[in-house]
């Protein structure tokens, strides 16, 4: 069943795997673990989503724990399990909120008829259901219990209730049951539902697309020692590029200095100063659909650059700057240009600046980015952004940078074809 993403977002990977398989490389999967017989498949699926690349953490129902043990769930994901009695100190360490905001998907497995219910009425009388109502990400019900209560009509009309909501299901099985019936209800095996779980962000909406990004700062060379920068990690741009992988794109980044590991399935090109950056986008603009500039370009960069370290024989130093090119507006300026988009990070006025950046270089979507909160823009995992066209607004509440990015993604889908 495909992913249905209504509200706006919806270890390391071994070696041999091939690059073209849905993994789950830095993919945040908060599990839900319910009341049933087949919890006892977790600990095996929390290993099956670590070896797809998955980051776990576990979140047990007060029912769960009669089947499966706290310790086993621990060992394996290396977490203690959250549970249904919040405690201070799990509030102070990892709340609802926290953990809702954490999660890039919520995966309840395995969801009990009881359970379906609550989450379809809006119930928040527990630390999962809480989570649930709390996230911006994907939610997805892996079902199992008896085949009958499967087939029962309210079951029947509770799933078909969340369905349209963008719930997604995977499962349930059919077969022999723990009960001694068969028929459909049993939790799919944990092989099956981590790949089919690792397979949702494949969602092809950039099927065949040439997607070019950049990202990072870029570095001005004062001498061979200093230079001028920011303070960009890199983070939004590479959880881009990933995403537009992940949607069937050809992606090109274009990186400026980062600590960051390049994505899988992207072309990555490794530049330090905005010129190099600049020749590096326009050796292949040419063959790209789309161009995203999430990269914080120096505007300014030192006239000239010493070949020899800058010694302190005086008390005063003047550095002579000179602009740089602008990469987006020279890409948007093209005579075939591809679908650009653009960011902006702004501390105050944000719509407004980002709306005349928008004008200015002839974008046709720009990401205005709300930087002056510390948790959020420059180095941070989360961002607070506003999608602007010239006839469109959509502001995104706060989210990990790699849940916007895939908005962000669906978004260019939608206004590029
Ligand atoms: O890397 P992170 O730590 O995750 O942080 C992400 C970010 C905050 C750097 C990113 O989300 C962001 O907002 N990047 C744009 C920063 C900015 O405000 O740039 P700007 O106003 O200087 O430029 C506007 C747009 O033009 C940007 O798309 C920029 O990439 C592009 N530009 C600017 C100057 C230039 N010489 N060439 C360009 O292409």
């Amino acid at each position: 069943m495909a992913l249905v993403v209504t509200s706006y977002i919806h270890l390391k990977i071994k070696a041999r795997m091939p690059h073209n398989h849905p993994t789950l490389i830095n993919k945040r999967v908060l599990l839900g673990i319910t009341g049933g017989i087949a919890a006892y498949k977790t600990p095996d699926l929390v290993r099956k989503l670590a070896e797809l690349g998955a980051q776990v953490r576990i979140v047990m129902s007060r029912g769960a724990e009669q089947f499966v043990t706290p310790l086993a769930l621990q060992a394996v994901s290396g977490h203690i399990p959250h549970n249904a009695q919040m405690t201070a100190e799990s509030e102070s360490g990892m709340g609802h909120i926290d953990l809702a905001r954490w999660a890039d998907i919520v995966l309840i497995a395995p969801a009990t008829a009881n359970f379906i219910a609550q989450l379809n009425q809006g119930s928040g009388h527990d630390l999962l259901t809480t989570v649930c109502l709390a996230t911006t990400a994907s939610v997805v019900v892996s079902p199992a219990m008896n085949q009958q209560m499967w087939k029962n009509s309210t079951t029947a009309e509770n799933v078909a209730s969340l369905i349209e909501r963008g719930v997604a299901f995977l499962g349930p099985d059919s077969g022999e049951q723990a009960c001694g019936d068969v028929g459909p209800g049993r939790m799919l095996q944990p092989q099956d539902l981590a790949q089919q779980l690792a397979g949702l962000f494949q969602t092809r909406e950039l099927e065949g697309k040439h997607v070019m990004l950049t990202a990072g700062p870029t570095w001005e060379a004062i001498d061979p020692v200093r230079g001028i920068t920011n303070h960009s990690s890199g983070k939004m741009g590479y959880a881009l590029a990933e995403a537009a992988a992940e949607a069937g794109a050809h992606v090109t980044l274009v990186s400026g200095p980062t600590s960051l590991t390049a994505p899988v399935n992207v072309k990555t090109i490794h530049v330090r100063s905005a010129a190099e950056m600049h020749a590096a986008v326009f050796a292949d603009i040419a063959e790209q659909d789309i161009f995203i500039g999430v990269a914080a370009v120096a505007d300014y960069r030192p006239v000239d650059s010493s070949d020899q370290k800058i010694k302190k024989n005086h008390d005063e130093m003047t550095i002579l700057m000179t602009k740089n090119p602008d990469i987006l507006a020279d890409v948007a300026a093209l005579k075939k240009p591809p679908f650009c988009v653009g960011f902006a990070a702004e501390t105050n006025d944000v719509e407004t600046y980002a709306r005349a950046k928008l004008e200015r270089k002839k974008l046709d979507l720009i990401v205005a980015n709300h930087v002056g909160g510390s948790e959020t823009g420059f180095g941070s995992d989360d961002n607070i952004i506003t999608l602007i066209t010239s006839s469109s607004k959509q502001d995104l509440p706060r989210a990990s940078k790699s849940q916007l990015a895939r908005h962000i993604v669906s978004r260019v889908a939608e206004l590029s074809t």
